[in-house]
Parts: structure tokens; C-alpha cells; sequence
């Protein structure tokens, strides 16, 4: 075998030990599978929710026109209840994006209903407040505002 052979054989084992050992989580990985066994919910629907929002959403620097539509949007259907920097009939927002994925936002409020029902961390949640959110039928592109209004405000 010559040297070249020796070193890329070297290499490639290096690498495949790498792929075997790599890939822990930061979450806590034993009381989210806990909760997803009670659930039966997908490690994508534990973090990003349930609901006709089926991929990551990124949000990178603010779109400021993108964030302006969101607000409008969270004025009109969510300022009835919600405020950013006190509890209202529902929770603050104004650190939301902090805590919660935007795809899992989304989710919440395109399909309000089945997330209350099924999801863990929203039952959660549910359970402290007397009122329920109701659906406030906006589309995929409204929500998508709103949350990028709320990364802004959350900054
Ligand atoms: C009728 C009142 C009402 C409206 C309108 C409403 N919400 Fe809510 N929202 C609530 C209540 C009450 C809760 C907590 C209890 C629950 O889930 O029902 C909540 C929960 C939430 C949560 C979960 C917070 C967390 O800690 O996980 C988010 C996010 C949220 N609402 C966003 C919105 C957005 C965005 C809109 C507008 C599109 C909106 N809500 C419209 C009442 C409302």
C-alpha cells in the first residue's frame, strides 16, 4: 500500500468517527423525548410546532418594511390581547422570539386550535391563562410579518 493510500484510508476513518460521535444536542434531550412520548410528536413539531408551517424559518438581519407589515398586522389581530412588555389577556410578546422558534410562532397562530390541543408546550401555557387565543385566520405571508416584527422587538 502506498503512503497516499495509507493517509486518505487514515482520513476517511477519522471522519466516519467523527459522523459517530457528533451531533448531540443542546437541549436537554431526556425531557424532550419524555415529552414526546406522551405526545407522540416529531423532534420538528417539539421545537417548531404543528401546523401548515413544515420547515425552519430563518429569520437573518430585520427586513425593516417586512417588520413595518407586521406590525400592522399584530395592531389589528393580536393588540386585543397581547401587548409586548406586559401580560394582557395573553402573555408579553416582546421577548417571544427569544424563547419560541419563528416557525413555532407561525404555527400558533395559523393553527391555534390543534397547537393548544396537542402541544405540549403550548397546553403549557394554556393552562395559565383563563382566555383562550383564538385563530385569527391570517395568511402564511401575515404570520410570516408578524413574526419578523416580533424578532425585531425581541432583539
Ligand atoms: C382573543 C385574544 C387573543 C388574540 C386575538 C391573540 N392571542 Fe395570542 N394568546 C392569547 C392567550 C389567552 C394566550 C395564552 C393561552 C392560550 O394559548 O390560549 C395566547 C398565546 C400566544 C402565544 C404563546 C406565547 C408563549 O409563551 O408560547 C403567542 C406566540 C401568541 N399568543 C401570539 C399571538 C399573535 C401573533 C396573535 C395575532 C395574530 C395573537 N396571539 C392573537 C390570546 C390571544
Amino acid at each position: 500500500m502506498s503512503q497516499i493510500t495509507k493517509l486518505s484510508g487514515l482520513i476517511i476513518l477519522t471522519m466516519l468517527l467523527f459522523a459517530a460521535c457528533g451531533g448531540s444536542g443542546e437541549k436537554n434531550e431526556s425531557e424532550a423525548s419524555a415529552e414526546k412520548e406522551e405526545q407522540k410528536l416529531t423532534d420538528f413539531e417539539m421545537e417548531h410546532g404543528i401546523g401548515p408551517v413544515d420547515e425552519e424559518i430563518e429569520i437573518g438581519e430585520i427586513d425593516p418594511e417586512l417588520a413595518k407589515e407586521g406590525m400592522r398586522v399584530f395592531d389589528m389581530k393580536c393588540g386585543a390581547c397581547h401587548k409586548l412588555d406586559s401580560r394582557y389577556v395573553g402573555p408579553p410578546l416582546g421577548g417571544i422570539m427569544n424563547v419560541r422558534s419563528p416557525a413555532y410562532v407561525m404555527n400558533l397562530i395559523l393553527n391555534t386550535d390543534e397547537m393548544r390541543a396537542k402541544h405540549p408546550v403550548a397546553k403549557s401555557v394554556t393552562t395559565e391563562y383563563p382566555t383562550r387565543m383564538t385563530n385569527q385566520q391570517l395568511t402564511r405571508e401575515k404570520a410570516r410579518a408578524v413574526v419578523e416584527y416580533l424578532a425585531q422587538e425581541s432583539q
